[in-house]
């Protein structure tokens, strides 16, 4: 398992507690919320953790039907309460180090902090199979940690962050900005950008055109 502190109770609860401290990042998550369409019907959240993401496309898209999916059982529960009695959000136990499971077409795909947990491999086909979920014209956004161009910026990262660097995630497989946008352009999503960036935390988008045609 590539990201198995995930799966601790310690490491959940510490991340929890700091969720909301991350400086900038409820900015970042707004630009993806405001990428998001606005009908989207159906949305699934890869590593969702305890559902934040899923909670705040929830505040004005009232009949959206989201999908969480992640291998925590911890997260999992977390997401659980925070959901309970929701019948329009379903959560999925599932290791991303997998194939994703059949779960349907999606409107939209989002993400917040997870796939940099994959090595760089499985990104790049998680990436594919992302796009093979999407309905045409649907959007595919990750907010994501990425790598610095230098071991200074990521210093000054952490720094900014007010973490140190011993307490840096072994689970991280940080991965730079333009590798991922170029692995999005290869497989044929439309419209790649990094929509926000600060530092080490960035907004990665990609559409599905939608006159797709899949090169399989
Ligand atoms: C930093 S947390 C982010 C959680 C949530 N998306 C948020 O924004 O608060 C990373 C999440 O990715 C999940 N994760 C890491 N590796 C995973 C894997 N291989 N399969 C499924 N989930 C994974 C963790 O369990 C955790 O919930």
């Amino acid at each position: 398992m590539s990201a198995g502190e995930w799966t601790t109770a310690e490491h959940v609860h510490r991340y929890l507690g700091r969720a909301d401290d991350y400086p900038r990042r409820v900015e970042g998550e707004s630009v993806l919320l405001a990428h998001v369409p606005r009908d989207a019907r159906r949305v699934l959240d890869l590593g969702t953790g305890d559902g934040r993401l899923l909670a705040l496309l929830r505040i004005d898209r009232h009949e959206v039907v989201g999908v969480g999916l992640d291998f925590s059982d911890f997260m999992l529960e977390a997401a659980g309460e925070r959901f309970a009695g929701d019948e329009r959000i379903e959560l999925v136990k599932h290791d991303l180090a997998d194939p994703l499971p059949a779960l349907g077409r999606f409107d939209a795909v989002v993400s917040s902090m997870a796939i940099h947990h994959l090595e760089h491999e499985r990104k790049r086909s998680l990436y594919g199979e992302v796009l093979d979920l999407l309905a045409p014209g649907g959007v595919f956004a990750n907010f994501e940690h990425v790598a610095s161009p230098t071991h200074r910026l990521h210093l000054a990262f952490f720094v900014a962050i007010a973490e140190p660097l011993e307490d840096e995630d072994p689970s991280d497989r940080l991965l730079d900005v333009e590798s991922q946008l170029e692995w999005l352009r290869q497989l044929g999503f439309d419209d790649v950008d990094c929509y926000w960036k600060w530092l080490e935390m960035a907004l990665l988008v990609g559409v599905k055109p939608a006159q797709f045609e899949s090169a399989m």
